[in-house]
């Protein structure tokens, strides 16, 4: 008789793509967490990785879809094809269904990246522009409901927008529920945040805290009466400081992003990270602490929802920039954008003085950037401009850091010799003499004082100058991204004055209201409206045929082509090739060398020209690449390029 050997069945596991995820990122999680919290983490670390499951699993499957496609078109932040536009939500639509409507515009402009500001519930009364959150998780009333912003989102993602919003993880408002619950006595609400009874703490660490908001909230902590202690509070009075170094704070801030990453929502702005840890005896800013912070919160993201990206809002000194992007003695994986803000002080330090020598000192000191990361690449935003000025950089051309930061603020507020900007002084500071600036670009590039002036030759200088600074920003490499109304050439918001609600933050100058008759004018391109409308719709075009221009691993270098009046930069992409881009901030045409790796074939790819000679007009900018995109090669050869629009 024959025996029948039963037959093992094999067992084949499949792990579940959470799975897959949690073992890819479990380590860059704990080991961020061992660093923030020594022994607490492992316990942690198990809450975050179950916090990360219930989010997978509530994904919207359409998401999850997203997730997919991102998993083989990782740095699809990456291409040169980005385009970014950047508008508070009720400013630019008044409300939701009006961001809705102006959905074709930002299409007919190019956009595919879309920062909106101020979505959610902030503050009731003064709330710093909307970044005081009274609730992380609904849209603020004014603007519509959370379905409303779901739908927003969807459309927007249908129509190839990604939605980037803030995620102020610094500080909530005193009036969200776990500021009103630390009041009510809650102990875990007030473990929260960083309270003291007296000011022996607070004057400790005063002795070493700058001031951010100089004149509008001077000190760094404010007494409450209702809990009889003083609140640290960097920003205004009104925002207080969570407290990082207790974990609670992790677990709550990570679920909120995990949350706001399951609305669709596809870069998060991690507002103020630098400010997030504090260390005696130091100034609070750029602690080691506040890059494990972004680890943890990126990998906890990559583990539920890896379609998310993460964007440094850190506007500190130029040594410090790169780090947020995950450069370190080891890289880390930490965020994948931040903003370029050494480039944007850069650009107008260039057009203020004539020269760009300091600019190329200060951008080549800056480290290269990790290969999976970007920029932000932007001439305006919403906040000042702090003149973030090295003072070793200054001093390697013959100025010091004091004198041309001074300049720089009297320049663009309008109170130096040849000065064609309108600006406005924000956060003045008698005691350490700093000063940053406010204003609409175009206002700070002279077409205000043009036009007051009834002056066409100075008319045109200031759009080349607007021009110039938004072709560096589209040329460079990352992200460009258009500030509201600079596209339309929107000059200062004159009503901030006025109001006395705004009338105490000249950031108020340069946050109008969409001006819909200028957008009507948009085609006219006899009027500064029409040149810069024109001006912007081009570089972007030209941009998304422009390859050299991807960014992953990508080198760009800055170099001196021979005049202290060109801004010049070099960028080289393994399979794309090179790209020149040149801009002259003097007002004299000058004629530079021909690059050594751009030989003969090469095009100046804004003036769609041959570049020889290679001559630039005063306020020139010029990309020029042996690469002429798109426009030479087959569509069903470049598809592969960019996943993202093939699929
Ligand atoms: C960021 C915002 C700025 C705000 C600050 C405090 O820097 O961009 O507008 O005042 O954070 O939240």
């Amino acid at each position: 008789m024959r025996r029948r050997v039963a037959s093992t069945p094999t067992v084949v596991t499949v792990a579940s793509e959470f799975d897959l995820r949690v073992a890819e990122w479990q380590r860059d999680l704990d080991s961020a967490l061992a660093g923030l919290y020594g022994e607490a983490a492992e316990g942690i670390s198990d809450i975050l990785v179950d916090r990360a499951r219930a989010a997978c699993s509530d994904r919207d499957p359409q998401l999850g879809e997203l997730d997919r496609r991102r998993a083989v078109s990782p740095g699809w932040y990456q291409s040169h094809r980005r385009v970014g536009y950047m508008a508070y939500a009720d400013r630019f639509g008044d409300d939701l269904a009006g961001v809705r409507a102006r959905i074709p515009y930002l299409t007919e402009l190019g956009v595919d990246t879309l920062h909106l500001l101020s979505l959610f519930r902030a503050r009731r009364g003064e709330n710093d522009g909307g970044y005081a959150i009274r609730d992380y998780l609904r849209p603020d009333e004014r603007l519509g409901t959370l379905d409303e912003l779901r739908a927003l989102i969807n459309e927007l993602r249908s129509n190839g927008i990604s939605l980037c919003a803030d995620f102020v993880l610094n500080h909530t408002s005193d009036d969200h529920e776990w500021a009103r619950a630390a009041i009510d006595g809650s102990v875990y609400h007030r473990s929260l945040y960083r309270m003291f009874p007296d000011r022996t703490e607070p004057d400790a660490w005063e002795a070493t805290l700058p001031e951010v908001f100089p004149d509008l909230a001077p000190g760094s902590f404010t007494w409450n009466e209702d809990l009889q202690r003083w609140v640290w509070t960097t920003f205004r009075e009104f925002q207080w400081d969570l407290d990082w170094s207790n974990p609670d704070v992790m677990v709550e801030v990570a679920d909120i992003a995990l949350t706001l990453a399951n609305y669709g929502i596809e870069i998060l702005r991690l507002d103020a990270i630098a400010f997030t840890w504090k260390r005696l005896g130091t100034n609070c800013q750029n602690q080691p602490e506040a890059h494990l912070i972004a680890q943890a919160l990126r990998a906890v993201l990559a583990m539920a929802a890896p379609a998310t990206v993460l964007l440094a809002e850190a506007i500190v000194a130029p040594d410090d920039l790169v780090a947020y992007l995950g450069r370190h003695e080891r890289d880390r994986r930490e965020c994948e954008l931040a903003y370029h803000n050494q480039l944007m002080v850069q650009g107008w330090s260039m057009l203020a003085s004539g020269r760009a020598d300091l600019a190329r000192t200060a951008i080549s000191r800056l480290t290269d950037i990790p290969g999976r990361a970007t920029w932000f690449t932007y001439v305006r935003c919403h906040d000042d401009i702090g003149w973030a000025i090295d003072d070793r950089d200054a001093a390697a051309v013959g100025l010091t850091g004091a004198g041309h930061r001074a300049f720089l603020a009297a320049f663009y507020r309008g109170d130096f010799w040849q000065s064609f900007s309108r600006g406005h002084p924000f956060g003045a500071n008698a005691e350490t003499g700093d000063e940053r600036t406010s204003g609409m670009a175009a206002t700070l590039a002279g077409v205000t004082a043009a036009i007051d002036d009834g002056d066409p030759a100075a008319l045109d200088r200031s759009l080349r100058r607007l021009m110039l600074l938004y072709g560096i920003a589209f040329g460079y490499g990352g992200i460009p991204i258009i500030y509201m109304g600079d596209e339309l050439c929107q000059q200062d918001d004159p009503t901030w004055v006025t109001d006395s609600t705004r009338s105490t933050d000249s950031r108020w100058a340069h946050r109008p209201r969409f001006d819909d008759a200028l957008a009507a004018a948009r085609c006219n391109v006899d009027t500064p409206t029409g040149r810069m409308w024109a001006w912007v719709r081009h570089l972007v075009e030209t941009r998304r045929r422009c390859r050299p221009l991807h960014d992953d691993h990508a080198t760009v270098r800055v170099f001196d082509p021979g005049h202290r009046t060109v801004f010049a930069w070099h960028r080289s992409h393994a399979r794309f090739g090179e790209l020149v881009g040149l801009a002259n901030v003097g007002e004299d045409a000058i004629d530079v060398v021909a690059h050594p790796d751009l030989g003969p074939g090469a095009i100046d790819l804004l003036a769609r020209t041959d570049p020889r000679p290679w001559r630039l007009a005063p306020l020139q900018v010029r990309w020029i690449s042996a690469d002429d995109g798109y426009a030479t090669v087959p569509a069903s050869q470049t598809e592969h390029l960019d996943p993202e629009v093939s699929a």
